[in-house]
């Protein structure tokens, strides 16, 4: 059943992707109907991501008031409407009003059906469950694609075809029923556990789901408080800073202006004839969707920080490509122009695209969650809308080597913005990073005592054995002075933490495997890292951070929740 919700929900995804990306192909036949000057261009181009700024705004509201699957209903019924409305369209203004209310209808869903998603799936699938939404954009994108190549020069078929997974949406939504979490929202207990037993299937015992109903009732309970104002908490802050910024740079990278205007860039770029074109958009979608899954097989994998930094880095060098192929017009250097773009759309797809929507899923502390969610997804839109509207500005002013050497550069930053703000997030829990942000230490030291960890299929270890390690691992420390007297408390610690525990799991069997009892320097391969950093965090934060870094819950700086 919840991999129903999951598909019901992606159609969503698929939509949004679809009404992103349809323009591409129809602008052609559009300019030459229609006459249209730049700016107006800009302004029907980027009406869906304007449109979408106010249904963002709308979101929380109506998901509260009248629940998750209404809402998605209502939104359903607006995306058929807007894709008939639009396929109709005497002329630009209109097309234009209708592609606003397609956006409002896209800012609805975007925030709701990954909500929708959330809330029903278990926990340890949610992560993953989230990402399938970011590939259904890319599929939604592609699937846009290919009917502007299947269609031709006729828009308003293009723009009709989008009214099919709107009516998908909407007869998935009507057979399903709201999530467990909104009837307890709204005292209805009864709907809630025949929800939760819908979703979890026969195989969960009436035991597990009235303990998963009592959770869901405890959270929000504590969690459920937050108030607009406790947006602006400075604990808060860090978390909004990695947010925003990261949708910031995620959207001034330029990805739409790719998007929404591919064939154009390929023509700009010295691709002749509209069918080439289309191919290479194609290609553009087909490259989004396939990098879209190696990004969700890496990111728990190598972690957060790594792989934003190898996507800023091959964005910032595919853009850096295109632009000099397209400001220097020669012809033998399209084809840097072209390995530019494949360049520039694989590290996107692997990294920044689907990033900073996991990351705004986990950084917040959960009173806040949803409120801080929606103001952090209100700016995708805000800047995806700048940057699609200025687009056919920018390149008459500047051309289109310029534009793409601006994008490069917000790239650039992007490499340092990841070194200097950026927590690794990955492997640690919710719980863990929220308590992180209380502790008041600078976020981005979150997780960086240690490699994200990597899976291991190296064989766990006793506490015994870790005590054993520690204690010789604190002698080859330039601190072990300090730290010996502390072995007792740095073993239970380090064997209760995730990240110093699978290091000691990767030591112990490389030396079981030299049958050697001694460690030395030289043992500690690539996890010496994860050792130096666990060691220098004890001797230089303070002795507080042994209790701080462990599983075992203690009270932090007068916060009393505990675990
Ligand atoms: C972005 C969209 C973009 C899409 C491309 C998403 O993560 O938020 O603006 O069009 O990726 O695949």
């Amino acid at each position: 059943m919840i991999y129903f919700v999951a598909l019901v929900a992606g159609l969503a995804g698929i939509l949004f992707g679809f009404d992103e990306g349809v323009i591409a192909g129809a602008l052609s036949s559009l300019r030459a109907e229609f006459q249209i000057t730049s700016l107006e261009e800009g302004m029907m181009t980027a009406a869906v991501p304007f449109g979408a700024l106010f249904g963002a705004l709308l979101a929380g509201s109506l998901a509260e008031r009248f629940g998750r699957r209404q809402t998605l209903l209502f939104a359903s019924v607006l995306f058929v409407i807007g894709a008939l409305c639009a396929g109709l369209a005497p002329g630009v203004w209109v097309l234009t009003g209708c592609r606003l209310v397609l956006g409002l209808a896209v800012g609805v869903a975007a925030m709701v059906a990954p909500l929708y998603i959330s809330e029903s799936a278990p926990s340890k699938q949610r992560g993953m469950l989230v990402s399938v939404y970011q590939l259904a954009i890319t599929i939604g994108i592609l699937s846009a694609y290919l009917v502007n190549f299947a269609f031709d020069d006729k828009w308003r078929t293009m723009f009709m075809l989008g009214a099919l997974p709107g009516i998908a949406l909407f007869l998935g939504m009507a057979v399903l029923k709201d999530t467990p979490r909104w009837y307890i929202l709204k005292g209805r207990t009864e709907d809630a556990r025949r929800a939760l037993q819908r979703v979890r299937g026969t195989s969960v015992s009436q035991h597990e789901i009235e303990s998963e109903l009592g959770h869901i009732k405890a959270a929000m309970d504590t969690g459920g408080s937050g108030r607009w104002a406790d947006l602006l908490a400075p604990v808060v802050r860090p978390a909004f800073i990695v947010g925003i910024g990261l949708f910031f740079l995620q959207q001034l990278s330029g990805i739409n202006a790719v998007i929404y205007y591919a064939p154009t860039v390929f023509q700009e770029a010295g691709f002749d004839s509209g069918s080439t074109q289309l191919m290479a958009t194609i290609g553009v979608g087909v490259v989004n969707v396939l990098m879209t899954l190696v990004g969700m097989y890496l990111i728990d994998r190598i972690g957060r920080r790594r792989l934003l930094f190898l996507g800023f880095v091959g964005t910032a060098l595919g853009l850096g490509m295109i632009a000099v192929g397209a400001a220097t017009g020669i012809q033998s250097l399209d084809i840097l122009a072209v390995i530019g773009m494949a360049l520039y759309i694989a590290a996107f797809a692997a990294s920044i695209g689907p990033l900073p929507w996991v990351m705004m899923a986990e950084i917040f502390p959960s009173h806040v969650r949803g409120m801080a969610m929606g103001v952090t997804s209100l700016t995708n839109w805000g800047f995806n809308f700048l940057v699609v509207f200025s687009f056919p500005v920018l390149v008459s002013a500047l051309g289109l080597g310029g534009v793409f050497g601006i994008y490069a550069l917000v790239c650039v930053a992007g490499v340092i913005f990841t070194y200097l703000r950026i927590p690794e997030t990955s492997g640690v829990s919710l719980e863990d990073i929220e308590k992180h942000l209380l502790s008041g230490r600078p976020f981005h030291m979150l997780g960086q005592f240690a490699p994200p960890p990597m899976y291991t299929d190296a064989p766990d270890i006793t506490q015994d054995q870790a005590h054993e390690m520690l204690t010789q691992l604190v002698e080859l420390s330039p601190y072990r002075a300090y730290l010996r007297p502390l072995i007792n408390r740095i073993s239970e610690v380090g064997y209760d933490n995730h990240q110093v525990r699978t290091a000691l799991r990767i030591v112990h069997a490389r030396v079981s495997r030299q049958s050697r009892q001694t460690l030395t320097q030289h043992d500690m391969g690539s996890e010496r890292e994860t050792f130096v950093a666990f060691f220098e965090h004890i001797r230089f934060a303070s002795p507080s951070f042994l209790e701080w870094v462990g599983e075992p819950q203690v009270d932090n700086k007068g916060d009393s929740r505990g675990a």
